[in-house]
């Protein structure tokens, strides 16, 4: 009895070691993904400004004013060449659609 106490309190211990791991490993994954999109986002910073908030006097549109949908389907038409522009049409083909879309989730209006 005391041994099969013994041994089921062990396999508590590392079952509640391995499940806070895969929690660890969870919030880990999460850090990892927000910093991706953050990242992401900050690409367009040198024009736009942080956020999207655009900068003073840099004659570059504030997009922060956008809704998520509305800059995705903006970029969007930028890549596809639907939208003529001097800077944003090469600049939305160097990203996948699903970038473009993070993005926009990232920088536009909910
Ligand atoms: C090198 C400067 C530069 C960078 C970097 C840049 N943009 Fe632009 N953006 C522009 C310019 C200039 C325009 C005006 C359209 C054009 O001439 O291409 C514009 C226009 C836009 C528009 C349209 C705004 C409107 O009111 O319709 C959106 C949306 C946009 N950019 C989003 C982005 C996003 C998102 C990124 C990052 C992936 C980005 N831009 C990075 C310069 C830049």
């Amino acid at each position: 009895m005391k041994n099969f106490c013994r041994s089921t309190a062990h396999l508590l211990a590392v079952f509640t070691i391995v499940l806070l791991s895969c929690f660890d490993a969870c919030a880990q994954t999460q850090d990892a993904q927000v910093l991706y999109h953050r990242a992401l986002a900050a690409t367009c910073a040198n024009c736009h400004g942080t956020d999207g908030k655009g900068i003073e006097n840099a004659g570059m549109p504030i997009i922060n004013q956008l809704t998520d949908k509305n800059m995705l389907a903006q970029l969007m038409a930028f890549k596809t060449g639907e939208r003529m522009g001097t800077i944003m049409p090469q600049l939305a083909k160097g990203y996948t659609d699903e970038q473009l879309q993070v993005i926009a989730s990232v920088l536009g209006k909910k």
